[in-house]
């Protein structure tokens, strides 16, 4: 017993002890920020607001990997002061670097920073999207749409830890990642840069990434700092196309694009990128609402904002909103902008000087600007790191339990949506003819942000890695017949993939989009373009079984043609390891788990959600995609039963406890994720009729079965009520798992 109170006494002091040195680092790097911007001139502290590209000190004609015009790096950080940086550089050519040139660029940086008075590290950020984009031979993993489809967090919380160690390895560290945004306009050319339809999802798919990335303390060597955009909206464009206004109601904006955001900052990201588009006609730049109010007032946003790219001066060239650039600087900062991506020029810095002179941007929104900014860089001990060398990259870059990781994240990414008669996995002495743009590219797999901003150069991909075709062909003991082009707008000769077919057991037929990212990928239609249909068409009149795999970042109807396939694999952009994983599905060396994270539509314009309301799926109309939310076929069978409620009754503070059984009924060890939805029986507002609260994956061998228990909270079964707030409303709940509903009350 005397044991027991003293090491309770021990542990209490500990945690004291521990506590206080907690508070004492935070109370001192606060006064080192203090200390710091007491000596800044007005000068100094633009700088830091200013970010800029690296074309702006990229050498003209470089030589190596001398890609750096020492005059003008020295010109951006002495003379202006910078205080950020971002890209991959812009000569030779805006693509990824080998890790050696990286180390030296921000080698360079840093010693030019150390030439400064007050020397202030820069914080340099990079689009690591889905893995170290813009580094050489790193690990890249699926892009976030596939993520979402593993319904396995634990994979997003793997990816997050290997990309923070692969540029810490660089010497970056600033990622701008996580993408919060919900993907709910199929049109948009970022929805796969989303984790698709559902705001749970997404924000569970956010966190654990973030968790991953930045561990407890992102100052930690093999850690970094994450940065949520694209706050927020963006991801909603009425008509479809990039950086196009979005019509969001003040309750849609709380009930489906908040939440996520509201997650991101819960799990400690940082920094916040800015809506390039606008809401409601107010630019994301100029919307005080979105950036101090909601941002700052409720959500406890404490962190900086960045804005997008060039998107405080698009106030004036592009949405004339303000009369003049120097009008759209005072706009954005006093709305809430606290750093520029200017980022071609110094004009930020030099507007913003002359509006603080003057005194129409007040030294308090300065200092507020500067000080998080500060705070930030502090915390991601930027300031110790002045000398360091980066994380080695033996062990840490390019390892082989990355590539483990990655090639799970791809397998469990992959989405069976049709298997008539069970037609896979299929022998592998079948004979095959594998046709399609999509057949044998390694770009279609990864999409946008893949070495260079669109991803498109087919030339940067390794050599070592697999497209579908290859990897069809690694694993086949039959024959297997390619008929396709080199490149993604070759036109295939439909002829010779016909008479070619005549021969052949089973057509693999591999059809999708090229990579694109951001407006450069906008389209008019979800229809697949007439040369892939008329492919399609005409293989599949040859009567012999055509297995079609569509890849790409979104979902382009294929109605028709998947109707008469014998089996439908949903690719989307599973990343490097993806044409193996595709091959390991359709040879039965892996059994699929991946579903759907968006609803699949039928026809372009049946843009239906699955937590669409009641009045949405009344007769005539109705909730049917071509394959819905949270579709997703096994080799196996799982059934879940014995849904239950803990209570029927619940107070209105009180968490739910529930459980259900799930058991593999089939004949292989398989995985799978159970989804469980609730309904807000009657409300004030209309509720969707089924929105998901919680989900779990589980492993299971044939005949096994296991019992999961899942808490709901009452924020899970809040809604945005008619003033606005976000409430609980007494009264029926339904929770929805498989075919099973089982109801309980909440009580005032
Ligand atoms: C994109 C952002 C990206 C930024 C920096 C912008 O065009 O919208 O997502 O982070 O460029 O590359």
């Amino acid at each position: 017993m005397k044991l027991l109170i003293k090491s309770i006494i021990l542990m209490t002091l500990s945690f004291i002890i521990t506590g206080c040195s907690v508070r004492n680092q935070e109370q001192s790097k606060q006064q080192s920020v203090e200390n710091l911007l007491a000596s800044m001139t007005l000068e100094e502290k633009v700088g830091q607001m200013t970010q800029i590209d690296f074309s702006v000190f990229g050498a003209q004609a470089p030589k190596g990997d001398d890609l750096i015009d020492q005059g003008k790096l020295e010109e951006a950080l002495l003379k202006y002061h910078i205080g950020s940086i971002l890209n991959t550089p812009s000569t030779p050519n805006n693509k990824a670097q080998t890790l050696q040139t990286w180390r030296k660029i921000m080698q360079t940086i840093k010693s030019v920073t150390a030439q400064s008075r007050l020397k202030i590290p820069v914080i340099y950020g990079i689009d690591a999207i889905h893995g170290a984009t813009y580094i050489q031979n790193s690990t890249l993993f699926p892009q976030a749409i596939n993520m979402a489809a593993t319904f396995n967090p634990d994979l997003s919380v793997k990816e997050g830890e290997i990309t923070a160690r692969e540029l810490r390895v660089a010497g970056l560290q600033w990622n701008f990642s996580p993408v919060m945004d919900i993907g709910r306009q199929p049109l948009w050319p970022r929805l796969w840069e989303t984790y698709g339809e559902d705001v749970h999802l997404a924000s569970v798919f956010g966190s654990a990434y973030i968790k991953g990335y930045q561990g407890d303390d992102f100052s930690s060597p093999d850690k970094g700092l994450t940065c949520l955009k694209h706050y927020v909206g963006y991801s909603y464009p009425f008509n479809g196309k990039d950086r196009t206004p979005a019509w969001i109601s003040e309750r849609m904006l709380r009930e489906y694009f908040l939440p996520s955001f509201e997650a991101g900052i819960k799990a400690g990201a940082p920094t916040i990128m800015i809506n390039s588009s606008e809401v409601d006609g107010i630019p994301g730049h100029a919307n005080y609402h979105y950036l101090t109010t909601i941002l700052r007032g409720e959500l406890g946003f404490k962190g900086f904002t960045v804005s997008d790219w060039e998107d405080i001066k698009r106030l004036y060239t592009r949405d004339k909103l303000a009369a003049s650039p120097k009008e759209a600087v005072k706009i954005a900062v006093m709305a809430g902008v606290d750093m520029s991506m200017v980022p071609s020029d110094f004009s930020f810095y030099e507007l913003l000087l002359q509006l603080a002179q003057s005194g129409e941007v007040p030294m308090t929104r300065i200092d507020e600007a500067v000080t998080r900014i500060l705070n930030v860089k502090f915390q991601a001990g930027l300031f110790d790191q002045q000398q360091t060398v980066p994380l080695t990259a033996e062990g840490n870059f390019a390892t082989p339990e990355a590539l483990e990781i990655n090639q799970q994240a791809a397998r469990e990414s992959i989405v069976l949506a049709k298997n008539d008669h069970n037609i896979l996995p299929l022998k592998k002495d079948a004979r095959i003819l594998v046709t399609g743009p999509t057949a044998n590219l390694l770009s279609v797999l990864n999409g946008g942000w893949t070495f260079t901003w669109q991803g498109d150069d087919e030339s940067l991909y390794p050599s070592d890695k697999l497209t579908v075709l290859k990897a069809l062909q690694k694993k086949s003991t039959g024959k297997v017949t390619y008929v396709g082009g080199t490149a993604f707008a070759d036109r295939i000769d439909i002829k010779k993939a016909v008479e070619s077919a005549k021969n052949q057991d089973i057509i693999i037929l591999c059809l999708g989009e090229k990579p694109y990212t951001e407006v450069l990928g906008n389209i008019d239609t979800l229809n697949l373009d007439q040369a892939q249909l008329d492919l399609a068409n005409a293989l599949l009149a040859t009567g012999k079984p055509v297995i079609l795999v569509t890849i790409g970042g979104r979902p382009r109807v294929i109605t028709a043609q998947a109707e008469q396939a014998k089996a439908v694999i949903l690719g989307f952009l599973p990343g490097m390891e993806g044409g193996e994983a595709i091959a390991d599905i359709i040879y039965g060396d892996y059994n699929p788990n991946g579903k759907l994270p968006i609803s699949y539509p039928r026809n372009t314009n049946d843009i239906v959600l699955y937590d669409h309301k009641p009045i949405e799926a009344l007769e005539p109309n109705a909730y049917r995609p071509l394959y819905p939310f949270g579709h997703g076929l096994s080799y196996s069978h799982f059934e879940t039963s014995d849904l239950a409620v803990e209570k029927d009754t619940y107070a209105m503070d009180e968490s739910i406890n529930l459980s259900v059984t799930v058991k593999n009924t089939g004949h292989l060890k398989g995985k799978e994720a159970v989804l469980v939805y609730i309904n807000d029986v009657a409300a004030s507002v209309t509720r969707p009729n089924k929105q998901l609260k919680a989900f779990k994956k589980v492993d299971l061998n044939p005949g096994q079965a296991e019992k999961l228990n899942f808490t709901l909270t009452p924020r899970d079964l809040s809604f945005i009520g008619v003033d606005l707030k976000r409430m609980v409303e007494p009264g029926e709940f339904k929770v929805l798992v498989g075919n099973e509903t089982v109801v309980f009350t909440v009580k005032n």
